[in-house]
């Protein structure tokens, strides 16, 4: 398996604290890796330096052939590299549906302007844009709710409207931050089979921050675990479980709460 996004060496610093130190990743095409790690750890930042949300002061990142370490996170998205948000990030006052369309919109090759100038070219493509978003809420089993406002959702269901919208910018790799918190129980139950479920439908890649570690354990190919802004272990699930750095990550020193 080749790797479809290679990062080297990112380092972020914010005032004194070194966020994430010097952390590499490869994340092969067709798996699903998961990260770990305390909270503080630097797995959300890590993200923000992968999608161009924030800027590394040092490393490179390579997504699917293209070095990314100085693109825009609209460029980065548009290469095909999508992400929901440990805090989901809607447009509340927009339907459901103009949520996932917006998204369709970007990765649209007649783009966001042309929307609004009605040649026969954006048509078509606009309605091929709803046409999409519309089996994709469909997929989240959002559709019954496709003209509601995304702010007066419950909280499990903005974040099956989030995957859904990321969804629309037909990724190749799809970047999910905690996606199990704040789920019920039952929601949290089928979102492993869900997981799995997307990355079969649309040829996925999937690298996922996650609480949950039965879950990820039972859900990822390879775990990488970050601790104070540095990689631990990288392996298979079992192996990196077994790991005694890990192990006192987790349940040794100052016992701040794993995520
Ligand atoms: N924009 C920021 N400004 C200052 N400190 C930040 C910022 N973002 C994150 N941090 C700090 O960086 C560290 C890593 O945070 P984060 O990446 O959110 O960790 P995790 O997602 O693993 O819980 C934390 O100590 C956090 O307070
Ligand atoms: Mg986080």
């Amino acid at each position: 398996m080749s790797a479809l996004l290679q990062a080297t060496d990112l380092r972020r610093r914010f005032g004194g604290l070194m966020a994430v130190c010097d952390v590499s990743i490869e994340v092969r095409r067709g798996e699903i890796m998961g990260l770990i790690g305390p909270n503080g750890a630097g797995k959300t930042t890590f993200f923000n330096l992968l999608t161009g949300m924030t800027r590394a002061d040092s490393g490179t990142v390579v997504f699917d052939g293209h070095d990314v370490t100085r693109a825009k996170p609209e460029a980065i998205a548009r290469l095909g590299l999508a992400r929901t948000f440990q805090n989901i990030r809607l447009f509340g006052g927009l339907t459901l549906m103009d949520n996932v369309r917006v998204a369709g919109r970007v990765q649209a090759r007649h783009g966001l302007l042309s929307g609004l100038c009605f040649t026969p070219g954006s048509r078509r493509e606009d309605e091929a844009v709803t046409e999409r978003a519309y089996d994709l809420l469909r997929l989240v089993g959002l559709e019954d709710r496709a003209d509601h406002l995304a702010a007066s959702l419950p909280y499990g269901d903005r974040r099956r409207l989030e995957i859904a919208r990321a969804l629309a910018l037909t990724p190749k790799l799809l970047l999910l931050d905690e996606p199990a918190a704040g789920l019920n129980p039952s929601e949290k139950l089928g979102l492993a089979d869900f997981i799995r479920d997307i990355k079969e439908r649309f040829d996925l890649t999937v690298l996922l921050i996650e609480h949950n570690v039965p879950m990820v354990m039972g859900l990822c190919d390879r775990v990488m675990v970050l601790n104070f802004g540095q990689t631990i272990a990288v392996g298979a699930p079992e192996d990196v479980q077994r790991d005694p750095g890990v192990i006192e990550a987790y349940l040794g020193g100052d016992a701040h709460g794993a995520a």
